[in-house]
């Protein structure tokens, strides 16, 4: 019996678990693998009930588990008011530094079927394929805060060990794939970019295998646009790494298709990249994709890599089948449920 500790958290978050939870029975009984499903609060829902957006209930049954499987977190009535001490967010940022999830694989890959959805030239995104490495727990996120007088200071801190550790997760995966890492900093300004080009390039001298190559970042700001087939891994800080991730997310045509592993030394943590989209929250139509995809990442990290396969074909059934939310499909046809609903049966009935 695999444990999965299941936070669906605000907005859509948890229609499109609902659906996740659903390919994922169809999985089980596939591949005859049991799943202990257990239920807690994060973010706003959890600040309504608790004033907490990371209950110890939800923390410790996080740390039980042997993966989590996240929905989305945020809600718009903390985003404007700068007074409020408590916001959704940090049950996230909690949630990840506790459970030392200091490495974030966002892959983005452009899918043959929805080319044309993306505003980029299909002949600039076919074909692409690249894995974001973001570093999780450090830098602008987790350094000191203060106000004081009309000034503001986050404080940007990093150590060699916490660049070493992502690092060498980042030549790991390039390893199973093209063997290339481009490291994105913005070294000409900042100490701490000076740093990771430096511990980044002593550990690559002992894999000469790699290929590594760096890049400052307004630059790689341009170049995910212009010509993203130049990259497999990139290896970034936090910050960074957030918001070229979003950037990215426009080649495969919609953010609604992105999902990420956070990876600690015993632990994973599976969400879709976006947010909450409160807008959408209740109506039955956000795209779950990004979030099965997150239970087909979960899986290979479980290793059933036979179900993370199957998931990852019916994927790409609705993809071929048009059988997707309306953000990758103008007829607006579908629904949430409708997706998960055919994802699931495909599974059923195709393994
Ligand atoms: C993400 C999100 C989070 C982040 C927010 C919700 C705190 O944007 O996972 O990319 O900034 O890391
Ligand atoms: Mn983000």
């Amino acid at each position: 019996m695999i444990k999965i500790a299941v936070l669906p958290g605000d907005g859509i978050g948890p229609e499109i678990i609902n659906e996740a939870l659903k390919v994922l029975k169809s999985v089980s009984s596939k591949i005859k693998q049991e799943f202990d499903f257990k239920f807690y609060d994060v973010g706003a829902v959890a600040i309504e009930k608790y004033q907490n957006p990371l209950p110890e209930n939800t923390l410790n049954g996080c740390k039980e588990s042997d993966a989590i499987l996240f929905g989305a977190i945020g809600h718009p009535k903390f985003d404007n008011n700068p007074k409020l001490k408590i916001r959704p967010e940090q049950g996230l940022l909690k949630l990840r530094k506790e459970l030392g999830l200091f490495a974030n694989l966002r892959p983005v890959k452009s899918y043959k079927e929805i080319l044309s959805l993306s505003p980029i030239k299909q002949e600039i995104i076919d074909g692409v394929d690249m894995l974001i490495i973001r570093e999780l727990t450090g830098g602008l996120y987790f350094g000191d805060k203060k106000t004081n007088n009309n000034i503001s200071t986050d404080v940007c801190t990093y150590s060699v060990s916490e660049i070493e550790r992502v690092t060498n997760v980042a030549i790991e995966y390039a390893k199973k794939r093209r063997n290339k890492i481009t490291l994105i900093d913005k070294a000409n300004v900042l100490e701490t970019s000076r740093l990771w080009r430096k511990t980044v390039q002593d550990i690559s001298v002992k894999h000469p295998e790699i290929e590594l190559d760096y890049m400052f970042v307004d630059n790689a700001a341009m170049q995910i646009i212009l010509n993203p087939k130049q990259f497999d891994v990139i290896l970034t800080e936090n910050l960074f790494g957030d918001i070229i991730s979003d950037e990215a997310s426009v080649i495969g045509g919609s953010i609604g298709i992105l999902s990420s592993a956070s990876l600690g030394k015993k632990m994973g943590l599976f969400e879709p990249i976006h947010g909450s989209f409160p807008e959408a929250s209740g109506k039955n139509i956000a795209n779950p994709l990004a979030c099965i995809i997150s239970v087909s990442m979960m899986l290979n990290y479980l290793k059933l890599e036979k179900g993370a396969e199957m998931i990852q074909k019916a994927v790409e059934k609705s993809l071929m089948h048009k059988v997707t939310t309306a953000d990758l499909n103008n007829s607006f046809k579908y629904k949430t449920s409708d997706v998960g609903d055919f994802i699931s049966k495909y599974i059923n009935n195709n393994n």
